[in-house]
């Protein structure tokens, strides 16, 4: 019997790659470069890129890496082919994340449609948001979609609520004290060039410091007008059983299909990663989860309409075809393959 075998189009997989690229990363830092192969593109993480301070591990790194790729996935499955996703694929390049490609041909499903058509419109919101509570029927939908990506999301009650916030004030405040913060920080603000972010993505101050949004514009020349934010906002906590890499690729896709999830709703998000970049509270985060890691707090609501943060010439991410690996890399972890559900 004849096999039919889908290879998706240079022309398709280039459209993949112009929407991985919208992901979220870490200060938009967009750690990411690809290759695109027969019927298939590597994602490799750009180590270079990766935020020393803030994220010394490069697990901020590896999430923001998920989130591209699951973006792929989701525009690979509207051009009518079902994903296959490979995790390092090969274990002499540690570098390379992951192989993207099609098992077979279907038409995209109505879910599939719904999240492609987030990708552009999702943006980070640090604007105050309306004093309205957020839907338990999408609070649902957000956890559904982490659980969709073998994570999990933990809305927080009030107590709870106040209790991760004050996490987030303290590790704040620690990491702004470290040696090369501020450095940092002015290497990714208003960096320009398609990168970091730029002034007008930094949202106002919270005169009442309730929400611990990243003050980026700390290191600007000029204050940022202030405002006051929501008294009670919506806060959950993404998580993973593990924390290895693959807990942390795993992370960054569920974190995108959240906001994707979250934008398709018509609510505003914004990730608040400072309690996770800290093993002090991090680990105070885990016990109020049971134990599990915890890879990102976000706070979600109703928002005002936000402008889009650029992105890097696309060339600048791309490798050549058939070109050698970026980097020598040390031997790799295993190699994991699946077909996504
Ligand atoms: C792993 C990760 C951690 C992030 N942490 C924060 C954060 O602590 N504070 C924040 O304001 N934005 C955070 N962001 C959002 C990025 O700054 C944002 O995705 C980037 O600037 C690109 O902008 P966009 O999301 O509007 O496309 C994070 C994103 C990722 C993927």
């Amino acid at each position: 019997m004849a096999v039919t075998v889908a290879a998706p189009s240079r022309a398709v997989l280039m459209e993949c790659i112009r929407a991985g690229v919208l992901a979220p990363s870490l200060h938009n830092s967009q750690p990411w470069r690809f290759r695109v192969g027969r019927g298939r593109v590597d994602v490799y993480a750009d180590r270079g890129r990766r935020l020393s301070v803030l994220d010394p591990g490069g697990r901020e790194l590896m999430m923001s890496v998920g989130a591209a790729v699951f973006t792929m996935r989701v525009a690979l499955r509207r051009s009518g082919f079902v994903p296959r996703l490979e995790l390092f694929p090969d274990v002499d390049e540690t570098d390379l994340v992951a192989r993207i490609g099609a098992v077979r041909f279907a038409a995209p499903t109505a879910a599939a449609e719904v999240l492609a058509d987030a990708i552009p419109r999702r943006h980070t919101n640090r604007w105050p948001f309306a004093r309205r509570s957020v839907a338990a029927e999408s609070l649902h939908q957000l956890r559904d979609a982490a659980h969709r990506e073998g994570a999990f999301l933990s809305v927080a009650r009030s107590d709870a609520t106040e209790a991760i916030l004050d996490l987030a004030r303290a590790a704040d405040q620690v990491l702004r004290g470290r040696p090369g913060y501020r450095s940092e920080l002015a290497r990714w603000a208003a960096a320009g060039g398609g990168e970091g972010v730029p002034v007008s993505a930094m949202g106002p101050r919270d005169r009442l410091r309730t929400v611990p949004v990243r003050h980026f514009a700390e290191v600007l020349p000029f204050p940022l007008p202030s405002e006051r934010f929501e008294p009670h906002p919506t806060i959950v906590v993404l998580g993973t059983t593990g924390d290895t890499v693959f807990d942390h690729i795993r992370a960054g896709q569920a974190l995108q299909r959240v906001l994707l999830t979250a934008t398709s709703l018509g609510l505003a998000a914004t990730p608040i990663s400072q309690p996770a970049e800290l093993a002090a509270t991090r680990d105070r985060l885990a016990a109020a989860m049971s134990g599990a890691s915890p890879q990102i707090v976000l706070r979600v609501g109703h928002g005002r309409t936000v402008p889009p943060t650029p992105r890097r010439p696309l060339e600048d991410a791309l490798l050549p075809s058939d070109g050698r690996a970026p980097s020598a890399a040390p031997r790799a972890a295993r190699s994991r393959r699946w077909a996504p559900r």
